[in-house]
């Protein structure tokens, strides 16, 4: 679903002449998102996943409105800085900081940090002594997700074994580091409570074994169609063992809010019936990397309907952004809009056939802002030598 006034502002900011492909952003979708989660877990502390959509904009707007920033990447942290955030509202996780990454931070500030491994706990103990740390636990289930975002499944690479945790937490306190809590991401787009409630018992019992801690940190991976009421009495009972609650969301916040609009420049049939748009995967990467399908709007009006695959302008058997769509039979150069593309759609755009990055604009319900110039393609050969 696209808000009809939303709908009207890109019809018009297209009209305006904005070149496509572009992301665009309803603002009022966002505050919306963040006051439900504000409202399904009081008390509870909420760092925003960067990685879903780190336009500095975005995340002045979500600092404002009380969120903390968890982040994955050295490049993540300044930006939270950048962005405002204090070392004291920034989490990073992820599974590797190699030693340049620590002394970066030993620099612009020491964030809290989620261990992922054992070499990990013994360099930032080394660099960062007395660092704030929370011990990542891979729970080791199985998750009913697509198995690209099932983080929590012991093949995975991520965090340590629960029966590896007691141990860690007994090496984090005695080199004198400081133990916060532990940490739990089971995966992404979870879309049914009970899908958190092994993790969760996992932690239980974990927290009993090495002893009360000031926070459990939840992860994110809710689902767009989460009920989260229905999970909320679950985190918020995790506040009598734990002195603090952290969730880290991502798409949740986001994704709704967020399209990528694009143009179509013709149709044409193979064994199937495509229309032939000017973007693609290296705008949006999730289609072809994780096979979702994104709604499509069509932003032009037209009688006749035709069932289209909508095809990007890669050479790529993979850059198909949608199948089997139905949309009124448009003119050369009508544009379309993708939707759900907020999360993971901008943040993982990449240069990929000397692609510039699109632009990027919110909406704070009356007017365009303009977030993120486009990309230019001098800028592609910076920093490259002959
Ligand atoms: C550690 C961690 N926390 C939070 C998130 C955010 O997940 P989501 O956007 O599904 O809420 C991720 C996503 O990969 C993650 O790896």
């Amino acid at each position: 679903m696209l808000d009809p006034r939303f709908k009207d502002a890109l019809k018009e900011l297209l009209a305006e002449g904005a070149e496509t492909p572009f992301y665009a952003y309803d603002l009022g979708t966002i505050q919306a998102q963040a006051e439900r989660l504000i409202a399904a877990f009081p008390g509870v502390r909420l760092f925003y996943a960067v990685k879903a959509n780190p336009r500095l904009f975005l995340l002045r707007f979500l600092r404002e409105r009380g969120f903390s920033a968890e982040t994955v990447s050295l490049g993540e942290v300044f930006r939270s800085y950048r962005a405002g955030f204090l070392p004291d509202e920034v989490l990073l996780n992820g599974p590797v900081k190699p030693p340049r990454v620590l002394e970066a931070l030993a620099e612009a500030g020491v964030p809290f940090l989620g261990v992922d491994s054992t070499a990990d706990l013994l360099r930032i103990a080394r660099r960062l002594p007395g660092a704030r740390v929370l011990l990542r636990v891979n729970p080791d289930l199985p998750v009913s997700t697509h198995p690209h975002l099932a983080t929590g499944k012991g093949e995975s690479q991520f965090g340590m074994l629960p029966d590896a945790i007691p141990e860690a937490a007994r090496k984090a306190r005695e080199l004198g580091l400081e133990l916060m809590g532990l940490h739990l991401h089971l995966g992404s787009a979870l879309e049914a409570p009970e899908d958190f409630e092994a993790g969760y018992r996992v932690i239980e019992r974990l927290l009993e074994e090495v002893g009360p801690l000031p926070v459990v940190d939840l992860g994110g991976g809710f689902g767009l169609d989460l009920d989260l009421d229905a999970l909320s009495p679950r985190v918020r009972a995790f506040k009598a063992r734990a002195g603090e609650v952290w969730l880290e969301p991502g798409r949740f916040l986001v994704a709704r809010a967020g399209v990528l609009v694009a143009r179509v420049w013709g149709e044409k049939t193979t064994r199937r019936r495509y229309l032939l748009l000017d973007a693609g995967m290296s705008h949006f990467l999730r289609p072809a990397l994780y096979g979702a399908r994104p709604p499509v709007v069509p932003l032009y009006e037209g009688s006749e309907e035709g069932v289209f695959d909508l095809a990007g302008p890669a050479c790529e058997s993979t850059d198909v952004l949608a199948r089997d769509v139905r949309l009124p039979v448009p003119k050369e150069g009508d544009a379309l809009a993708l939707l759900e593309a907020g999360a993971y759609g901008s943040s993982m755009a990449s240069p990929y056939l000397d692609t510039p990055h699109p632009a990027e604009y919110a909406w704070d319900g009356e007017r365009w802002l303009r977030i993120r110039e486009r990309g230019r393609y001098p800028d592609l050969f910076a920093g490259e030598r002959l």
